[in-house]
């Protein structure tokens, strides 16, 4: 099952290495070496399958950090959000970027030994609502030589020889004529590949594939929402499901994608899947008669072997806020009064922490880690929360929070067996929901984006005042916070806990920092250029440990985000290797990162009223996903655009011209005069918010 350890003397020469101070770290270490995966590595994304986000080295530790520094540094290809946690093997780094484009370095030079790149399609970056990220890679420890798994934009999952970077098998996980993408890390267990995919956005059906790691083989699948009942179940869970939800649901997909978080239990033989959101986003329009529509933003246990339901505990049930639960799920074994718990803990974007007992799916404990005003907490009699009836939205818009960027997103957390806390990237987050008039399946949330405008300002202003990120130190025995290191926006990035009573984590104020594990003391801090929103990870090669993250910023909360974030001065995307006494520099920041581009006034505003709602609509369905609530703000500022874009207007919307950096064409859903009337909107409202 899990890799050996090889190298025990080199282990023990860095136990003795650490200062005593640490002694906890040393019975961890040596704990992990007799049955964990080989702690020098770095073979899976949560590094081990309990995804614990934790490494038993402690070589840099809280009294040698202030000697860390840069070694080598590698630029990213596109400026697109950079998700990914590497992998390291046996002294080799495999990183992962944007279109999936692969790489591998030697781990401690940053020689570049290959470079792979599947070719994806342009047309998938429409349909990833979150950006064309990926979050990672697998790694098979083949008898045959290692294979490094890549899970594609386009729904292909490809296996690479690691040693040459060259293609051993592809198989397509999707139908690629249907909206899913990939944007998940490959899960390798044994021999055993677990696979899902995203897209409950565009009107998909989620699901989970096993894949035969050696030849490639659908093993087994799993759905998570039942399908049309005309067609016959797939087994007993979707028959229960299926009373949970009424109406012509299987039209508009159900969602429930599996996007993200998967862990597995080797001695159980369980694999948890965390499952998203509902498709479309409010509920009247998917299950008109309301229910649980299971099982949306759900954590669900499977049979390893067969796919098989085992248990599932529903976060949100009658999901309608984005509130998925695909966050990460760690496993852990915790003594809760008295008693040694096999728990399994998630903080989905909901706002609560919750502690599961993992053999059953038993609630043990659940509290919020954030302001939130959905609910109000868990009935702990029958799990379920106690709703705030006012956050199920009917056509005004009201302000719920979190908001759909959740209060806990897919920037991996991390838990340390050595204090016992589990350390979480936290945001506090407000969003103004609404529904849509009327909903046709596969075209759009069935929610507003637009209009009650005087409403929306107030909530984003509101939102804007109060939002705000924090890592959190937070004990799962107690359900409380130990310690917090406030930040003054949201953004901040994924978190590595070490042996080493360390956490690291990159920061909104484009810095790499490390602080105590034990208090939250900042005990290091390196400015990068850049935000790495990504997990960071620990390796060692010969006796030299190293810490790796990738700075770039992007993804979901860019897109959605509002102007606030122009005052982010960012260089090029990079990953960045450190070690103590490292002494790389970075080239100067590129002096355009500075300039604050001069806007130029929008064009007169020349069509009518009627062109203009045309438009709103349209944007609403077609563009908000990406560029904001009423225009505001953005991956793009489209109240912004330059007379040169303007210009060129239908080249970028309809021909595609941008597709490369993730604005794929939308000539197969807009006519020219759709087109025509959502820049007609556009400029309506650059007019509208001018000089504001
Ligand atoms: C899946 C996400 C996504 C969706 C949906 C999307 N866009 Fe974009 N758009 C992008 C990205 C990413 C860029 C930035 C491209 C770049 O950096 O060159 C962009 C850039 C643009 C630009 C160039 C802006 C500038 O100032 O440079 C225009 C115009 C544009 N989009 C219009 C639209 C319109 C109109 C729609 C709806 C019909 C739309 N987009 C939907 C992702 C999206």
């Amino acid at each position: 099952m899990g890799r050996r350890f090889r190298n025990h003397s080199g282990v023990m020469g860095m136990i003795a290495q650490i200062r005593p101070g640490l002694a906890v770290g040393f019975l961890l270490l040596v704990a992990a070496c007799s049955q964990g995966p080989d702690p020098r590595n770095w073979a899976s994304t949560g590094r081990s399958w309990d995804e614990q986000h934790f490494s038993p080295l402690g070589l840099i530790n809280a009294d040698t950090v202030d000697e860390l520094g840069l070694t080598w540094f590698a630029d990213l290809n596109t400026d697109r959000g950079q998700e990914a946690t590497p992998l390291v093997v046996d002294g080799v780094l495999y990183n992962t970027e944007p279109w999936n484009i692969t790489t591998a370095y030697n781990a401690a030079t940053g020689e570049q030994l290959w470079r792979y790149d599947p070719q994806v399609p342009l047309r998938f970056g429409r349909l990833a609502c979150c950006d064309i990220v990926t979050r990672g890679l697998g790694f098979h420890a083949g008898e045959s030589g290692g294979k490094v798994i890549i899970g594609a934009l386009d729904g292909r999952l490809i296996a690479l020889d690691a040693a040459s970077g060259e293609e051993v098998w592809s198989m397509q996980t999707t139908d690629p004529a249907d909206r899913y993408t990939i944007t998940g890390a490959p899960r390798v267990y044994g021999d055993r590949i677990l696979i899902g995919n995203g897209g409950a956005e565009m009107g998909v059906r989620g699901y989970v594939s096993a894949y035969d790691a050696n030849s490639g083989e659908l093993l087994w699948r799993w759905y998570t929402v039942p399908g049309n009942p005309a067609d016959g179940f797939e087994n007993a869970a979707m028959e229960a499901a299926a009373e949970t939800w009424s109406g012509t649901w299987w039209q508009s997909g159900g969602g429930g994608t599996v996007w993200d978080a998967i862990s597995y239990d080797p001695e159980l033989d369980l694999v948890y899947i965390g499952t998203g959101n509902g498709s479309p986003w409010a509920r009247k329009f998917r299950s008109p008669e309301g229910g649980d529509n299971l099982y949306l933003a759900s954590i669900v246990a499977l049979d390893g072997a067969t796919g098989e339901y085992r248990w599932h505990y529903q976060t949100t049930p009658g999901e309608e806020w984005d509130y998925t639960a695909t966050q990460q799920m760690v496993l852990a074994d915790i003594e809760i009064d008295g008693v040694t718990r096999q728990v399994i803990m998630q903080a989905p974007k909901n706002g609560f922490f919750y502690v599961l007992d993992r053999a059953t799916g038993e609630l043990i404990s659940a509290e919020t880690i954030a302001p939130i005003n959905w609910a109000s907490g868990i009935d702990m009699e029958t799990g379920r929360p106690i709703e705030n009836p006012e956050a199920r939205y009917g056509t005004i818009p009201v302000m719920v929070s979190p908001g759909a960027g959740g209060a806990h997103n897919w920037n991996p957390m991390a838990y340390s067996p050595a204090t016992g806390l589990v350390y979480v990237p936290v945001t506090e987050t407000y969003m103004a929901y609404a529904a849509a008039e009327s909903y046709q399946p596969g075209r759009g949330l069935g929610t507003a984006f637009a209009g009650h405008d005087d409403i929306r300002r107030e909530i984003a202003d509101y939102a804007d005042a109060n939002s705000k990120g924090w890592l959190s130190a937070w004990d799962p025995v107690t359900q409380s916070e130990r310690w917090r290191v406030p930040y003054a926006q949201k953004g901040s990035g994924g978190v590595l806990a070490t042996a080493g009573n360390l956490v690291f984590q990159g920061t909104i104020g484009t810095t790499f920092a490390a602080y105590r594990a034990d208090n939250g003391e900042k005990v290091w801090e390196m400015p990068v250029q850049n935000v790495p929103i990504a997990a960071p990870i620990t390796y060692m090669v010969d006796d030299e440990q190293y810490i790796a993250v990738n700075a770039g910023w992007g993804g979901g909360l860019a897109h959605v985000e509002r102007s606030a974030y122009s005052n982010l001065h960012l260089g090029p995307p990079r990953l960045l290797v450190f070690k103590l006494g490292g002494s790389a520099q970075l080239p100067p920041m590129p002096e355009e990162s500075f300039v604050v581009p001069e806007l130029s006034p929008p064009p007169a505003p020349e069509a009518d009223d009627e062109t203009v709602a045309r438009g709103e609509a349209l944007y609403g369905e077609n563009c908000a996903i990406c560029h904001g609530n009423a225009a505001r703000g953005g991956v793009k500022d489209l109240r912004h655009m330059s007379p040169a874009t303007h210009a060129a207007f239908a080249e970028i919307v309809l021909g595609g011209s941008r597709a490369a950096n993730g604005m794929a064409s939308f000539a197969d859903v807009l006519t020219d005069e759709e087109s025509q009337d959502i820049h007609h909107y556009l400029i309506a409202r650059a007019n509208e918010d001018w000089g504001d």
